[in-house]
Parts: structure tokens; sequence; C-alpha cells
């Protein structure tokens, strides 16, 4: 490459060079001394000098989210062709069309005619009023959850350190966003009254929100995605929500992101183990319990006892807060029992013949992808197949 190059004053070139060093001393010593008396100082948690976010590059981070979330996305045109959305890409069109050259002539047909009446013809078609008022229920807990998701996940990006995390939470914020304006179409197609949040879903939502720091994790990466990805595993094998299992992909890496945060950045002891901390924790978590209860009648419609979902949900939280070191203030064996005598106690209460069961080893998802991405993040807490 040829330039043409131009003459420039070495005096006033040298001149500008002292000046801004001298101000870059000045400023950063000022930003410095108020950063350590509280005061302010430098607003971005950038190490400009090391081309990386203060925490480091932590590409093992960035890898295990932000690379595979970015292999794994998927477009709402695509899933859902019936839907508003028009993300997918010319590249992605073509893959799409040379899938449907697979299908047969009446696939084929079927897939080009499907617009947002028929879709909400097959759902008139698959569900009774009754059905499709319980599914609104059951999704639209979870959908009200994505918002505050949203919302979380973004104010976590001004809490991790290193350029790795923020890069995952970044993905988090994009799959979130995708996450609620997406389920919304879906849930709208079913023509039913949307209901609000519940006050203990509410309380739940508010409290992931409000938390201080680090316990934002707990509250929506390990309680709130918990929940939605065991919804998601339940409901992604019924006619019309197979997109359920593309959000449940999501909400596995969404439940992973602390346990591998942890790894680089292991919480304090007093974060993980202070009788304050496991407080605020339980404090946080107690909502889901009559928030799950609350569902119970829209759960039966769908053919599932709620506890056997409530069990199968507390185990796995309790096993992801473990893991990632929030502890809670019994562990979670005890814990687990305690819950398990409360439900049985509410069951000999409520329903006719009752025997006691262990509802904490039931498990409510479906689908063989579904149960495998679990056993993947959960380990040695395996689901136990309840049916
Ligand atoms: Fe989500
Ligand atoms: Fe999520």
């Amino acid at each position: 490459m040829q330039f043409q190059k131009r003459s420039v004053n070495p005096r006033a070139a040298e001149l500008n060079r002292v000046v801004e060093r001298a101000v870059n001393g000045w400023v950063r010593a000022r930003d410095r001394f108020a950063g350590k008396i509280g005061l302010g100082g430098r607003a971005a948690d950038y190490d400009d000098e090391a081309y990386e976010f203060v925490g480091g590059a932590r590409d093992s981070l960035r890898k295990k989210h932000y690379d595979k979330s970015l292999r794994l996305l998927w477009k709402a045109e695509q899933a859902l062709p019936w839907t508003s959305f028009r993300d997918a890409n010319d590249a992605e069109k073509k893959l799409t069309d040379a899938a449907i050259g697979n299908l047969s002539p009446a696939e084929k047909a079927a897939r080009a005619r499907i617009t947002s009446q028929e879709f909400r013809d097959l759902l008139d078609r698959e569900y009774t009023l009754a059905e499709k008022k319980a599914l609104v229920g059951v999704l639209s807990a979870i959908g009200h959850g994505e918002a505050y998701a949203w919302l979380v996940s973004a104010s976590m990006l001004a809490e991790v350190k290193s350029t790795g995390a923020r890069a995952a939470v970044t993905m988090q914020v994009v799959e979130e966003a995708k996450h609620f304006v997406v389920l919304r179409e879906l849930i709208q197609a079913f023509n039913v009254e949307i209901p609000r949040l519940s006050v203990w879903e509410y309380m739940l939502l508010e409290g992931c929100l409000k938390a201080k720091g680090l316990n934002r994790f707990f509250g929506m990466n390990v309680l709130v995605e918990t929940i939605a990805l065991s919804i998601f595993g339940l409901l992604s094998d019924k006619p019309g929500l197979e997109v359920l299992r593309l959000f449940h992909l999501d909400e596995s890496r969404h439940t992973a992101l602390p346990d591998n945060y942890f790894k680089e950045f292991p919480l304090s002891a007093w974060q993980s183990k202070s009788p304050t901390s496991r407080l605020t924790r339980l404090r946080m978590a107690l909502p889901a319990v009559p928030l799950v209860l609350l569902l119970e009648p829209e759960l039966a419609e769908l053919g599932t006892d709620v506890f056997e979902f409530a069990g199968s949900v507390l185990r796995k939280a309790v096993h992801l807060a473990e893991r990632g070191g929030f502890y809670l203030p019994l562990p979670g064996k005890p814990m687990l029992a305690g819950f398990n005598a409360i439900f049985n106690a509410y069951c000999f209460a409520t329903r006719e013949n009752h025997t006691f069961r262990d509802y904490m080893a039931a498990d409510t998802t479906h689908g063989e992808a579904e149960a495998a991405v679990e056993r993947e993040i959960f380990g040695q807490a395996p689901p136990v197949a309840a049916e």
C-alpha cells in the first residue's frame, strides 16, 4: 500500500504527547483516589492497558457460554414460521428450504400453508378450552419470568468480572430478550386471557431483581431458571409447543453459568456460608413454594401432579445451589426431606387415599433429548423417571 506521506511539525506533535501524558497521569490518579475513598472514580470496570475487562480474559467462560450460545443460536422465523419474526438470514432460509426438500409433498404443503390462523386452529384441534387455559396459566408464569430474566441478566453485566464472563452474560441477555418476545407471541396464539403475575411470583422475581450482587445469580440462574427449565421440559413434547425444546436448551446453559463463573471467581466464605447470606437466600426462595402450589389445578388439567413437579424443581435447584456454593440454612438432604414431609402432610390433608411418597425423586421432564441435557447439568443428581 502506497500512502501519500504528509509532513508534521515535530515540536507540535511532541507538545501534544507531553500534554496528554501529564493530563492522563492526573486524571487516572484522581479517579484511582476517588475510587479508593468510595467517591466514584472510573465508571467502567475496564482495563485499557491490558485490553481486557477487569478480571482478565477467562476464555473458558467465553467458550462455554458465548461461543456455545452462538453455535446453538436459533431463529424464531425458522422454528415458528407462522409468527411475525423475520430474523433468519438468506443462508438460514436456504438451509430450511433444503430441509423442506426432504419432506413429503403433504408435509411440504402443510408447512407452506401454516399461518398464524392455522396455528391457532391446530391449538383448537389439539386442546380443549380448559387445557388451553391451563397451558397459558403455566406458560405465562414463565413468560412473565422471562421479562425479569432479561432485566436481571442485563443488570449482571455490571456485576461480573472479566471479558469472558461479560461475553457469556451478554449472550444470556440476548437469549432472554428472544425468550420474552417469542414466548409472548406463542402464548397470545392460544387466544385466551393471559393472567397477571401471581403475588408469589411477583415477590420471587422482584426479590431477584433487588438482590445484592451475586445473589442475583442465585435467584435468577438457580431458582427461576430451574423452574423455567422444568416447565419447558414438561411441555416441549406437546403439539404446537415443540419450540420449547430450544428454550429448554438455552435455559440449561443459563443454569450452568453461576457454577462456571465461580470456578474462575469463587464466592468468598462469607458470601457462601455466612448465616446472613444463607437466610437471605432462603427468604428469596420461599415464595417459589406457594407459587408452585398455586399451579396445582393447571398442572392437574395437563395430567401432572404438582408435587412431582415441585419435588423435581426443588431437587434440581438445591443441587445447583450447593454446587455453586450458595449454601442455605440447612444442607440439601435434610432440607429436601423436610419439604417432602410438608408435601406429604398437605396431600394427607387434601387428597383421598394418599400414601407417603418420595416426591423429591420424581422427574417431570419428558423427552429423551431434554432428559439428556439435564443429566449433563445435574451430574450426580440425575433425573429419576417417575412414570
Ligand atoms: Fe429464558
Ligand atoms: Fe434463562
